[in-house]
């Protein structure tokens, strides 16, 4: 069967890098996580004391951009890829509070943006792969066979969001405050200068504000198959 590549692009909590696990595994196809490599290169800032609190020394940056190397490997046991920095898993640190709070002023720096869409681009020559992001399907795969760009109410992102940092031990934030913050990170997402998160012309936006998981796999797969089967 023919391989296509699948760009799935949307707005944060949208439950976008899910999705998109589910459907590479379902169809047999490679997941890429693009939000991890930005994340994995905050880290590498955060271990070489490239930021001053919220200030990120960005000409330090630029000397040792070429110093970082990022790969994913499958985990055997989770059947997924784990990000790899400079031959380190970082699966776990990526995710921290630290690197998420830090994450949307490295992935705004433009050289960080090339050099990661670069490796991208590689990850993708050979087809068969599920890339999720904000900019997959505008600049990384312009020419994908299927974009989907996801989203969602913000009230029922924040809810969404609650939940899971409810099921986390988090009982003091506020649904104000997630909803706050959401909307300060779609803004910043949309707004800012370097590849902002913007529908791709021929992408096909699915609203999951009101469907199950089960009805959105679904969709994934009658949209994957109608790709299939054209042409
Ligand atoms: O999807 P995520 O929350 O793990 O993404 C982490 C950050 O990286 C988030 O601030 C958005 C940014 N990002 C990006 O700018 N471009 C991408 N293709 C993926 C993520």
């Amino acid at each position: 069967m023919k391989k296509i590549t699948i760009a799935i692009d949307g707005f944060s909590s949208c439950g976008k890098s899910t999705m998109a696990k589910s459907l590479a595994r379902a169809i047999e196809y490679i997941y890429i996580d693009s939000g991890a490599m930005y994340r994995a290169v905050t880290l590498f800032c955060l271990q070489n004391n490239l930021f001053d609190g919220e200030k990120l020394n960005i000409d330090s940056l630029e000397k040792i951009i070429g110093d970082i190397r990022i790969n994913f490997r499958l985990n055997h046991e989770s059947g997924l890829p784990d990000t790899y920095l400079n031959d380190t898993n970082v699966e776990k640190e990526i995710r921290s509070m630290e690197v998420s709070s830090k994450v949307s002023i490295v992935s705004a720096v433009n050289f960080v943006r090339k050099a990661m869409v670069s490796i991208q681009k590689e990850l993708g020559k050979a087809k068969g792969i599920v890339m999720d992001g904000r900019d997959i399907g505008t600049v990384v795969f312009p020419n994908a066979e299927l974009k989907i760009f996801v989203t969602a109410q913000p009230k029922i992102r924040a809810q969404r969001r609650l939940d899971e940092l409810r099921s986390k031990g988090d009982n003091v934030t506020s649904f104000e405050q997630v909803l706050k913050n959401l909307e300060e990170r779609d803004h910043l997402d949309q707004t800012r200068k370097e590849s902002p998160l913007k529908k791709a012309d021929d992408a096909i936006i699915l609203d999951n504000s009101f469907i199950t998981i089960d009805q959105q796999m679904q969709w994934l797969l009658d949209r994957f198959n109608e790709v299939i089967h054209s042409s």
